[in-house]
């Protein structure tokens, strides 16, 4: 017997959960030290360019898609045609590459919200080396992984409603009050101009082919774009919610929490005349750093972070295990509960691999690709499958759905209007295709890892050929 779909509660409890699942590590952990590390302002012009024009358009693509067939990622594609199963396939793979390494990150955010108050901060010289030695330790960080994979499992088999929606709607306010207070006093020390020219002046020297891609992938890592999960939370959208200004207010959002983690790091990193372009260890290292600096507060301020960047990952990864679950419910028919905990299991053992492969196993690299587990798992998806998940998810869209179809679910029957439709359907049938494509092109001219992004690609082929039974 089919049961009903799961439905979101309310529009608020909607944009909370699609937003939460947008604001994550990759607003405070990856762009900081991406901005960091790209020569600041003229990183974010280009990156604000591709979250407006390209990543809005995909969202909006995507929330149609889900709430237009009913199901989620490879269901949504399937439903169609079954030549496109393997797009949908690859976003059931990318949630599982993501989920290899991303609990790890939110085990480390967890782990620091208890060290922030138990001595870390007591020795300001000896940070970098703490961190070194905690993330390389084999069981620590896997016990902290555990935990906060335990966070993700008790929130997602409770459901879309009673879990997701419920745990998102009490996160996000919380997270932004969290931010503001963090972001609200590095401004007052003395210096932090600084750090706000930083991000705000362009500067086009550091800019390369490289900058343009890192740009995209984190444009579409930031907003959950690329690997279904946006179709699949539009999947269970009431008919009458209006998709348009929902993926703006998300997009808008996303945005603004990225812009005010950087507020909360480079003015306190000028003020404390610390170096930006540090790389990931920007919010465990630096960080601390600073915090240990202001004294009494320092402590207090550091909690306060740890516990942001904590539930900013938990609203995350409770979306990319929502992908697994809600493929297995929807197109094997497996009860909520056993998906959860058996698609937990799974992220679990690959997060033991990136974790050890950060520690003991450090010297040791994938034969053939030159990079362990977790740059394995991070690399291939943010660099490869997502923006070209996003392309498959325009031409799809643009190509293979009819435009009166698209028109008819994005206004409701009729029942409200979108003036911009014309525009939305032009950019997303050629500009986005086009505009990944040249980034593409340009990445893989300029590239740092040429062997890890043709195993992508060949990944990708053998999909295409062998995914049309799942
Ligand atoms: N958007 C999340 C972040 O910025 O941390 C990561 C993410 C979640 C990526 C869900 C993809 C996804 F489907």
């Amino acid at each position: 017997m089919e049961t009903k779909r799961e439905q979101w509660g309310t529009r608020f409890g909607f944009i909370m959960a699609a937003a939460g699942s947008a604001v994550g590590l990759g607003n405070i952990w990856r762009f900081p030290y991406l901005t960091g590390a790209n020569g600041g302002g003229a990183f974010i012009l280009i990156y604000l360019g591709f979250i407006f024009l390209i990543g809005s358009t995909v969202m909006l693509a995507e929330f149609t898609v889900g709430r237009m067939t009913q199901k989620a990622a490879v269901g949504a594609y399937k439903s169609v045609s079954r030549n496109w199963t393997f797009a949908g396939v690859m976003g059931v793979l990318s949630a599982f590459l993501i989920m290899g390494f991303y609990p790890v990150v939110g085990g480390w955010a967890t782990a620091y919200i208890l060290k922030s108050v138990t001595g870390l901060l007591s020795d300001s010289a000896a940070i970098g080396d703490a961190f070194g030695a905690f993330i390389s330790a084999p069981i620590q960080p896997l016990l902290w992984t555990v935990l906060f994979m335990l966070f993700n499992i008790f929130i997602v088999i409770r459901g879309v409603g009673k879990g997701i929606e419920m745990a998102s709607k009490v996160l996000m306010p919380l997270l932004i009050i969290l931010l503001l207070s963090v972001a609200g006093y590095g401004l007052t020390l003395p210096g932090a101009q600084e750090g706000i020219r930083f991000l705000f002046v362009p500067d086009f020297s550091a800019v390369t082919g490289n900058t343009f891609l890192s740009a995209l992938g984190q444009a579409f890592f930031s907003l959950s774009l690329g690997m279904g999960c946006m179709v699949t939370y539009g999947s269970y959208l009431p008919k009458d919610s209006k998709l348009p200004s929902s993926a703006g207010v998300v997009t808008v959002m996303d945005t603004f929490f990225a812009i005010l983690a950087g507020v909360a790091i480079f003015p306190a990193l000028f003020a404390f005349g610390m170096e930006p372009a540090v790389g990931p260890g920007l919010v465990f290292v630096v960080v601390p750093q600073i915090f240990a600096r202001m004294g009494f507060i320092g402590p207090v301020l550091s909690l306060v972070f740890f516990v942001a960047l904590m539930i900013a990952a938990l609203t995350s990864s409770v979306s990319l295990l929502e992908v697994v679950v809600a493929y297995l419910m929807d197109e094997k028919k497996w009860q909520r509960s056993k998906a959860v905990i058996a698609t937990g299991l799974v992220m679990l053992v690959l997060c033991s691999l990136a974790s050890l492969s950060l520690g003991i196993w450090s010297g040791w690299t994938i034969p053939g690709l030159g990079v362990g587990f977790f740059d394995f798992f991070d690399i291939l998806t943010d660099k490869v499958f997502l923006a070209i998940g996003g392309l498959f998810l325009a031409v799809f869209a643009g190509f293979q759905l009819k435009k009166e179809d698209l028109y008819r679910e994005l206004t409701n029957h009729g029942e409200t209007t979108f003036p911009l439709f014309d525009a939305w359907y032009f950019l997303l049938k050629f500009i986005v295709p086009v505009a990944i494509g040249i980034v593409a092109i340009f990445g893989l001219l300029d590239i740092e890892q040429p062997v890890l992004m043709i195993t992508g690609l060949v990944i990708i082929g053998l999909l295409a050929l062998f995914s049309k039974k799942l």
